[in-house]
């Protein structure tokens, strides 16, 4: 069989157990697998990419056929750079399928040779995204069972940074 690299993009503040699902999932499918953060988020993130790429490898290092790498600029430049064949996507519900659906679809008329593929995580991470899980942090809940148990650390750590800092 040929052998398909698929590009897994995103921003990841911070990863949580969806995007884990998701890359598991990934990494069955597809020969390599880098999961590639995006550096010039317009967001205003929590964690720097050098904290979000450490978190992605130290949450992935046991998968043999997934990289983390970083990317900046369009996605589609990114895939032709790495040979890519795929995108990968996660849909959660119908909410994501809209604006998925104008990404991979202007990723296409961009580069026609690049598919997108879309999976679903389980379904009790359906509801789990970083945005949530930054706001929950933030207002003292608990993430348990969202994210990485390396995650919920980071949290930890980086409230108290914050602290410190204000
Ligand atoms: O996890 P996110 O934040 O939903 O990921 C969004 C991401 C990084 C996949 C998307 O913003 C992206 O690909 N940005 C790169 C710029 C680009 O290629 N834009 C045109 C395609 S819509």
């Amino acid at each position: 069989m040929a052998e398909i690299l698929a590009i897994y993009p995103g921003s990841f503040d911070p990863i949580t157990n969806g995007h884990l699902d998701l890359i598991e999932r990934g990494s069955q499918l597809f020969s390599r697998l880098i999961v590639a953060v995006l550096t010039n988020l317009e967001k205003n993130p929590l964690f720097t990419v050098a904290e979000r790429v450490e978190m992605l490898q130290e949450s992935t290092h046991s998968i043999p056929n997934v990289s983390v790498d970083t990317f900046s600029g369009l996605l589609v430049d990114y895939a032709r750079q790495k040979h890519a064949h795929a995108l990968l996507r996660g849909i959660r519900a119908f909410t994501d399928y809209e604006y998925e659906l104008q990404m991979a679809l202007t990723n296409r008329k961009l580069a026609p040779d690049v598919e997108t593929v879309f999976l679903m995580p389980a379904l009790a991470y359906t509801y789990v995204s970083s945005r949530l899980v930054r706001e929950i942090f933030q207002l003292g809940g608990s993430v348990a069972g969202m994210v990485p148990a390396l995650v919920e650390e980071r949290l930890h750590q980086k409230v108290q940074e914050l602290e410190e800092r204000s």
